[in-house]
C-alpha cells in the first residue's frame, strides 16, 4: 500500500481575500451596507499572493487551499477571461515553486451576476452551467491542481442564504433551499464526472461543513452533516472537512471564539468518526478559529491535531490539515470583524504580521517532518 505524507497548511477563499469581486452577487449586495461590511480590496490577495505565499513557506506549509473566483473568470455567461486564468496559473505556479500542494476550490458561495439574473442554486439549469466553467478551469490550470474541491459547503450557503436568510439573496423559504442543495448536489456529480475526464491525476471531493450536534440530536446531525453525502451517492474521492464548533457544551469553562463558538476538539472527534462508513480517505479543508488577541489559536491547533491523532488510531483516514485561515480576511455577512489568520493583516496598510500561534504551528509541522510522520494505507 501507498504511504501517504500528512499535508499541513492553511486556507483561504476568493471573495475574502483577493479584493475587487466586483461582478459577483456579494459585492452587490454589500454595497447596500456599512463601509466595514464591503469586501473592498480585502487583503489585495489578488496583488500580494507572491508576499502570502513566501509566508506560508516560510511557515513550513506543505499544502494549500485557495478558491477560484467565477465571475473573475468567466465574467459575462459563456465569455471567458484569458487575464483572469492566467493570473491563476501564475498563482498555482507560484505554490508550485515551493514545492507546495494545490487545493482547488471552484465555488465558495460568491456567484457572478449574470447567473444571479438567472436565479443562481435555484435554477435547476445551474448546474450545466457551473460545468462549462469546472470544464474550462480544468483545461487550463489542470496541471497545476492537486486536488480538487467542487463546492464549499453546500449546506450553509442553502442555510444562511434561505432558512436564515441572512445571506443573499435573503430568501426565506424551505422548499428553495431544499432545491437549493438539490442543485448543487446535481452540480457536484456533473463536475465529477468532467473533472476525472480532463484530469484523471487529480482526486476530487468537496468542503462539507460538519457541526458536532448534541447526542440527542440525531435529525439534525443527518440532515446537516450527512444528507449531502447521500445525495451524491458517495461520489468523492476523498471526504473534505471543514470543522468550527460543537453546538453544545458539558463543560463549565467552556472556550469560545470571538465569535462565541464553542471550542470543542472532542466535537471534531464525534464528526469525524461519524465518516467512517464512507471508507473515503479525509481532508480537513477548514478548521480555526476567530481570535483576535491570539490567545486560544495555539491550543485550538494542538487540541484539533490530537484530535485528529485519536481518530486516526480509530480508523479514519485523515491525510492533511488545512488551517482556516492563512491571513485574516473578509468574513462574510461579518465583515473584517472576526480576525481568523495565521497571520494578521491591517486593513489600512495592507502590512501583514505572523501570528505567535503561526509559529506554534509551524513547529509541530516541522516536528512531523523530523517525524517522517506518513500516513500508511
Ligand atoms: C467558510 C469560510 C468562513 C469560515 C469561518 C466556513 O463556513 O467556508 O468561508 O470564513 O467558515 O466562518
Amino acid at each position: 500500500m501507498k504511504p501517504h505524507v500528512f499535508l499541513y497548511g492553511a486556507a483561504t477563499s476568493a471573495h475574502q481575500v483577493e479584493g475587487n469581486s466586483v461582478n459577483n452577487n456579494w459585492w452587490k449586495w454589500e454595497q447596500g451596507r456599512p463601509e466595514e461590511f464591503r469586501s473592498g480590496i480585502a487583503c489585495d490577495h489578488w496583488n500580494r499572493y507572491k508576499e502570502d505565499f513566501a509566508l506560508a513557506h516560510q511557515l513550513g506549509h506543505t499544502a494549500h487551499r485557495l478558491s477560484l473566483e467565477w465571475s473573475k473568470i468567466e465574467p459575462t455567461e459563456g465569455v471567458f477571461d484569458a487575464t483572469a486564468i492566467q493570473h491563476y496559473r501564475d498563482v498555482l505556479l507560484e505554490l508550485k515553486k515551493y514545492n507546495i500542494k494545490t487545493f482547488v476550490t471552484l465555488h465558495h458561495f460568491a456567484n457572478p451576476l449574470w447567473l444571479e439574473k438567472r436565479n443562481s442554486w435555484e435554477s435547476s439549469e445551474t448546474a450545466e452551467l457551473f460545468n462549462r466553467y469546472v470544464s474550462y478551469c480544468a483545461q487550463h490550470l489542470g496541471d497545476l491542481v492537486d486536488f480538487w474541491i467542487t463546492i464549499n459547503e453546500p449546506m450553509v450557503y442553502a442555510v444562511q442564504s434561505y432558512a436564515k436568510a441572512v445571506w443573499p439573496p435573503q430568501k426565506k423559504n424551505v422548499f428553495t433551499m431544499l432545491r437549493v442543495v438539490n442543485n448543487f448536489a446535481k452540480a457536484h456529480v456533473l463536475a465529477y464526472r468532467t473533472l476525472h475526464r480532463i484530469t484523471p491525476h487529480a482526486p476530487v471531493g468537496i468542503a462539507k461543513s460538519m457541526v458536532a450536534f448534541a447526542p440527542n440530536q440525531t435529525l439534525k446531525h443527518w440532515f446537516f452533516n450527512h444528507r449531502f453525502f447521500s445525495l451524491i451517492k458517495n461520489k468523492q474521492d476523498f471526504i473534505g472537512v471543514n470543522y468550527y464548533f460543537a453546538e453544545y457544551s458539558n463543560n463549565a469553562d467552556t472556550v469560545r471564539s470571538d465569535l462565541g463558538w464553542i471550542v470543542s476538539p472532542e466535537g471534531f472527534e464525534q464528526v469525524l468518526l461519524s465518516l467512517k462508513k464512507y471508507h473515503k480517505p479525509v481532508y480537513v479543508t477548514e478548521n480555526g478559529i476567530a481570535d483576535a488577541q491570539d490567545n486560544n489559536r495555539a491550543e485550538f491547533i494542538r487540541s484539533h491535531l490530537r484530535a485528529i491523532e485519536n481518530v486516526q488510531r480509530q480508523g479514519i483516514d485523515v491525510r492533511g490539515y488545512l488551517h482556516w485561515s492563512l491571513l485574516d480576511n473578509f468574513e462574510w455577512a461579518e465583515g473584517f470583524g472576526p480576525r481568523f489568520g495565521l497571520v494578521a493583516v491591517d486593513y489600512a496598510t495592507q502590512e501583514r504580521t505572523i501570528r505567535p500561534s503561526a509559529y506554534v504551528y509551524k513547529a509541530i509541522i516541522e516536528q512531523a517532518k523530523r517525524d517522517e510522520k506518513l500516513v500508511i494505507h
